[in-house]
C-alpha cells in the first residue's frame, strides 16, 4: 500500500507551476474559521485560533514561491456586528498574535501593514498595529497587508471625501479628477491591484473587500474552510490562475503590469 505523503503531493503540483508567471499580488478572504471550530465539535474560537497558523504557513509558502504582496481580510467593517464575544476574541487574538509572531516575521524579512480604519480599536491595540509597521517597514523582499477594520465602500468614501475637500480648498479642479488620483487615495496605493483573489469556504462574493481593486482580478473560490487551507490549495489556486487568460476587456492576453503602462484613462 501506498503510504500518503503530503510533501510529495506539493512536490507534484509545483511541478506543474510556472515559475515565470506567479501571480505577484494576491488576496485573500480568509472564510470559515467559525464553520470549521463548529464542525468539528468545537467554537468558532478554535476556528479563528487554528486559521492564524494557518496564515502563518501561507505566508511563509507565498514569499518562497516568489509572491510579493499578500493582502488578507482580517476583519470587516461589518465584523464588529457579530456577538461582543467572539469581537472581543478576534481583537484579544490580534493583539496576542501580533506579540508572539512580529520579531519572526521581521527575521523572515516580511513588511506588515495594515489597512483599514484603525481608530475605533483601543489604544493599545492601534499602539501594537504601529509598533508592528515601524519594526517591519525595511523589509523589502515580502509585503503581508492585514486588512483590519476594512470596508471596500468606506474607503471608496474616505476617497470621496479627501477629493472633495481638495477641490473645495482650490489644490485641485474637479475634472482634473481621473482613475490615477482616486487611487493614489486608497488605502493600498502603494501597491499593484492584486492579480488573484482567493475566497475559501465557498461563498461567492466579494464582502465589502477591496471593491475598486478587484476589478480585474482573477477570482478563485473553493469550498475548503479557511483552517483546512494549505500549501497545496494555494498550488492548486495558482495552476488554475495560471489557466487563465486575463483581457482586461481586450482580446489578446496581456499582464496586469504592460496594461496599466499602455492604458491611461482620463
Ligand atoms: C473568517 O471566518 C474570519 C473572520 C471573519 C474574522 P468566519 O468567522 O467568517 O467563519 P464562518 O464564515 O462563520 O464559518
Ligand atoms: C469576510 O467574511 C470578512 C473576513 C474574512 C474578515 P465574512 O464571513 O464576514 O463575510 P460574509 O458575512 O460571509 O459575507
Ligand atoms: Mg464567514
Amino acid at each position: 500500500m501506498k503510504l500518503k505523503n503530503p510533501t510529495n503531493k506539493i512536490t507534484d503540483l509545483s511541478l506543474k507551476i510556472d515559475k515565470l508567471r506567479i501571480p505577484q499580488h494576491i488576496a485573500v478572504i480568509m472564510d470559515g474559521n467559525g464553520r470549521w471550530g463548529v464542525n468539528k465539535g468545537l467554537s468558532r474560537s478554535h476556528g479563528h485560533n487554528k486559521g492564524v497558523s494557518v496564515l502563518k504557513n501561507i505566508i511563509k509558502f507565498s514569499k518562497k514561491l516568489g509572491i510579493k504582496v499578500l493582502t488578507v481580510y482580517a476583519f470587516s467593517t461589518e465584523n464588529w456586528t457579530r456577538p461582543s464575544e467572539e469581537v472581543n476574541f478576534l481583537l484579544n487574538l490580534f493583539e496576542k498574535v501580533l506579540n508572539k509572531e512580529i520579531n519572526e516575521l521581521n527575521n523572515e524579512f516580511i513588511k506588515v501593514k495594515f489597512i483599514g480604519d484603525l481608530s475605533p480599536f483601543s489604544e493599545n491595540l492601534r499602539n501594537k498595529f504601529i509598533e508592528a509597521e515601524n519594526i517591519t517597514h525595511h523589509n523589502e523582499q515580502f509585503t503581508l497587508n492585514v486588512c483590519t477594520n476594512y470596508g471596500g465602500r468606506q474607503e471608496l468614501v474616505k476617497v470621496a471625501k479627501e477629493l472633495a475637500r481638495k477641490s473645495i480648498s482650490g489644490e485641485i479642479k474637479p475634472d482634473q479628477i481621473n482613475e490615477e488620483m482616486f487611487e493614489s487615495l486608497l488605502l493600498t496605493s502603494d501597491f499593484q491591484d492584486p492579480d488573484l483573489l482567493i475566497r475559501t469556504s465557498g461563498e461567492k462574493r466579494i464582502s465589502n473587500f477591496l471593491l475598486w481593486q478587484l476589478a480585474y482580478s482573477e477570482i478563485y473560490i473553493t469550498d475548503v474552510l479557511w483552517p483546512e487551507f494549505d500549501e497545496n490549495e494555494l498550488l492548486k489556486a495558482i495552476i488554475d490562475y495560471q489557466s487563465r487568460n486575463r483581457r482586461f476587456g481586450g482580446i489578446k492576453s496581456v499582464s496586469n503590469q504592460s496594461l496599466k503602462s499602455s492604458l491611461s484613462f482620463g
